[in-house]
């Protein structure tokens, strides 16, 4: 038997935050940090299923879910290899033995990998280049949703991600473009903190006709 589905109830009572209670709202977001080593174990499929859920919840123009994403765990990591080595050989031509050991390696970095693939609607009134941004969301979605659980998760991506090869292991359809994935796992280590930025390092304001400083 199937739940019908009940949309949560919406808190119109609920206000803003501001000061410490905002700032203690926000910290997961700061807080996230992208994890460069994974060990397993990954997500199983239980947890999986609820982190793509979680990410599929991204902002979307027209609700299309323009996007679709590949789950690679150990006996997929191979193909996907030795596509991806394939990929940057027909993008670029005369690539050092080193680089293509790399980008074989790439798939021995985390337990759990989950493809991204940008699968924008052609001809729709929703622009092309809105349903990839959409499907960036979902990326960016998945990979806070990871953190927020407790795993480890860093986007990646490799120097070409289309090709012969690649396109015809994640059977790319004409359109879709592979936006790189995302590496999923237990932490085994700590990165780099990130510098903290400041607002007004990313944002101007339009006052009347001009572009200034934040207000
Ligand atoms: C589309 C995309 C592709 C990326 N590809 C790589 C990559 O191949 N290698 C890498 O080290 N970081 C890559 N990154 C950046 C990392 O995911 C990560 O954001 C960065 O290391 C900063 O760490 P932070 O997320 O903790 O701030 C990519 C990010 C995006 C959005």
């Amino acid at each position: 038997m199937t739940t019908a589905y009940a949309p949560p109830a919406v808190d119109l009572t609920r206000r803003p935050l501001a000061g410490a209670a905002l700032e203690a709202a926000l910290q997961p977001l700061h807080d996230r940090r992208s994890a460069n080593a994974l060990a397993a174990p990954g997500p199983d499929a239980d947890q999986l299923g609820a982190l793509l859920r979680a990410a599929a919840t991204a902002p979307d123009h027209g609700m299309l879910r323009p996007y679709r994403f590949v789950v690679v765990r150990e006996d997929g990591k191979a193909a996907l290899g030795a596509a991806l080595v394939d990929a940057a050989r027909e993008a670029l031509p005369g690539l050092p033995a080193e680089a293509e050991a790399k980008i074989a390696g790439k798939t021995a970095l985390a337990p759990v990998m989950v493809l991204l693939v940008a699968s924008p609607v052609a001809g729709h009134k929703v622009p092309e280049w809105e349903q990839v941004a959409a499907a960036s969301c979902a990326g960016y979605g998945l990979v806070l949703a990871a953190d927020l659980a407790g795993f480890g998760a860093v986007w990646k991506s490799a120097p070409a991600m289309g090709g012969t090869a690649l396109t015809r292991l994640l059977a790319l359809a004409p359109g879709e473009q592979v936006l790189g994935w995302v590496n999923l796992g237990t932490r085994v280590g700590v990165g780099p903190a990130r510098r903290p930025v400041a607002a007004g390092e990313v944002a101007t304001a339009l006052v009347g006709d001009a572009l200034g400083p934040l207000v």
